[in-house]
């Protein structure tokens, strides 16, 4: 266990031999004689570059930071006969960043599978050589970024024009927020840019997807490159095609989609076209023109302001509690009403929210006794808490006819809030700039949205899809003028069958008010449906 903990901080977790063979076969139709190898373990790409054969005179230059990995790499490329191969034992960054500074002399290929580490748990030096790399190439730096992303930029930058890399790299490459100066880097310096994307999780003991990325860097003074395609492959046998073949096969995308998120790449032609041309519709709204989205209302201290009726009775706090949803078990519907509050409510849920709007001199002694109990638990000192005057007192308290909770297993759903509750932060306050709130809610949940969502939103291990407020500002909205939609109905479907086939009905619904077909609408339905199950995606033994 402590074991699987080092190894995870330092980002340690080795590639297949199998798909380092695919990638170092793929590199070798350059004829490399400079290879980089930026993060290299005991040395799986060592390994398969010589399994692959025709790289023993080239000059391999391999960086490792943990010194026992990196003797072991070095054993093995001596072992190997790669009379020309250097390991160091370093941080690849440090060098990358000198390197990039005095213009080094650039590499025919890379190859590898670089860390996953947060950039907070990056070393201070690190995550200062992290930013600097950023800054080298004038991309935005974040925070929020991750080791593996400073290794792809520099790997990039020291590639020749021409030069080829090939990594094993977090799926989120596809999508996460972080990596969007990456992406447009990328965009712009490649060529070509090839995702493989396997149905399954490659790497065991760990959540962590992982996909092939293929890149060629832009020959200097030619037009722009022919932007990003993404080849989904089941099993292994794709290794077994020439991986040029893999590299030529998806029908790249260029303009918004690469300089943006990637994940339109990930359906096929016809339904990027279909989704192209239902954006043009002309009741095909943007939710940003329909809706506006706030952030519920922030606690700091969930435990102690969301409270079951027990606790309520308990210290006499009827007077500050106020009906609250939160989870999903709390609206298994697109209603929420007093009925279902009270089911919660029933149940021993957490559904009162308390707001302490009265001075302290006027509460009861056992109002003062909870407060007292908080504070015992240094809940003042909180950051959220601590920043407010009193700190029991929480601001920005107002509910919103129609909320959204923020995380979603199958498609997010708004829920209509008959009964006037509050939501905290694990959900969004939505307002309706006009359009009926229920009518809101009923056409909301379409294969249309469903699949804008997958495309905007993110997920990360465990596969729950989740949005934040601009994500949700740029979904498709169908909105069709003439619909029945009886909301009543729909909740209860929703309620009692699984979302697909909830979905298949209101594509009927919804699409078909648009005077969308039935054959667009299942293949509208059938791309949701692939993302989705993408995003569920479990691990499989990959021994
Ligand atoms: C995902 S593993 C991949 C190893 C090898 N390339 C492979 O594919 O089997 C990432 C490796 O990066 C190493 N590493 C972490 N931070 C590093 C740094 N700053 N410089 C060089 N290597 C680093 C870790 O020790 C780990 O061995």
């Amino acid at each position: 266990m402590e074991d699987q903990t080092a190894q995870k901080l330092r980002g340690g977790y080795y590639t297949p031999i199998d798909l380092a063979e695919f990638l170092a076969s793929w590199i070798k139709e350059v004829k490399p004689e400079r290879v980089l190898e930026p993060s290299c373990g005991d040395g799986a790409f060592l390994q398969a570059l010589y399994n692959v054969g025709g790289f023993e005179g080239a000059d391999v230059l391999a960086f490792e930071l943990d010194g026992d990995e990196a003797e072991k790499a070095h054993r093995r490329a001596r072992l190997l006969g790669l009379v020309n191969a250097e390991v160091r034992s370093a941080d690849f960054m440090q060098w990358a960043v000198a390197s990039m500074q005095d213009h080094g002399r650039p590499f025919d290929a890379v190859l590898g599978n670089p860390p996953f580490i947060r950039y907070q748990f990056l070393p201070a030096e690190f995550q200062a050589r992290a930013e600097i790399i950023f800054d080298e190439l004038d991309l935005r730096f974040t925070k929020h970024t991750n080791a593996w992303v400073p290794f792809i930029l520099a790997s990039m930058a020291m590639l020749r024009p021409g030069g080829r890399l090939a990594m094993v790299v977090p799926s989120e490459i596809i999508h996460v927020g972080h990596a969007q100066a990456l992406r447009s880097y990328l965009g712009r310096e490649c060529r070509r840019l090839v995702i493989v994307d396997p149905e399954e999780l490659w790497f065991d003991g760990t959540l962590q997807g992982a996909v092939i990325l293929m890149a060629e860097k832009r020959q200097e003074g030619t037009q722009i490159g022919e932007g990003l395609g993404i080849h989904s492959v089941r099993g292994r046998d794709f290794l077994k095609v020439e991986p040029h073949a893999i590299f030529d096969a998806p029908r790249p995308i260029n303009g918004r989609t690469v300089a943006g998120k990637w994940t339109r790449a990930l359906l096929d032609v016809e339904a990027r076209l279909l989704l192209d041309e239902l954006e043009q519709h002309p009741d095909v709204k943007l939710f940003d023109d329909v809706a506006r989205v706030d952030v519920g209302i922030v606690t700091g201290a969930n435990k102690f302001f969301l409270v079951d009726d027990d606790t309520v009775r308990r210290y006499g706090l009827e007077r500050y509690a106020h009906p609250m949803f939160g989870r999903s078990d709390h609206c298994p519907g697109l209603i929420y009403d007093t009925e279902q509050h009270e089911r919660n409510a029933g149940s021993g849920k957490p559904t009162n929210f308390l707001l302490f709007d009265e001075t302290y001199s006027k509460m009861s002694a056992a109002t003062r006794r909870y407060i007292a109990l908080g504070e015992e638990e240094k809940l003042h000192t909180r950051y959220k808490c601590r920043i407010r005057t009193p700190w029991y007192k929480v601001p920005s308290v107002y509910s919103t006819e129609v909320g959204m909770l923020k995380r979603a297993h199958d498609t997010p759903r708004l829920i209509l809030n008959d009964a006037g509750a509050y939501t905290t932060d694990t959900a969004y306050r939505i307002r309706t700039h006009g359009t009926p709130a229920n009518r809101l809610v009923g056409s909301f949940l379409n294969p249309l949205t469903a699949l804008s969502a997958e495309l905007e939103g993110r997920h990360y291990g465990g596969g729950v899809l989740e949005l934040v407020p601009s994500e949700i500002e740029r979904l498709l909205l169908p909105l069709p003028a003439a619909v029945d939609l009886d909301l009543a109905s729909l909740d209860e479907d929703v309620r009692s069958n699984p979302m697909e086939a909830v979905l298949e009905r209101q594509a009927d619904r919804i699409l078909g008010a648009l005077g969308v077909s039935k054959a667009r609408q299942s293949a509208t339905l059938a791309s949701w449906r692939r993302l989705r199950d993408r995003r569920h995606r479990i691990p499989v033994d990959v021994a």
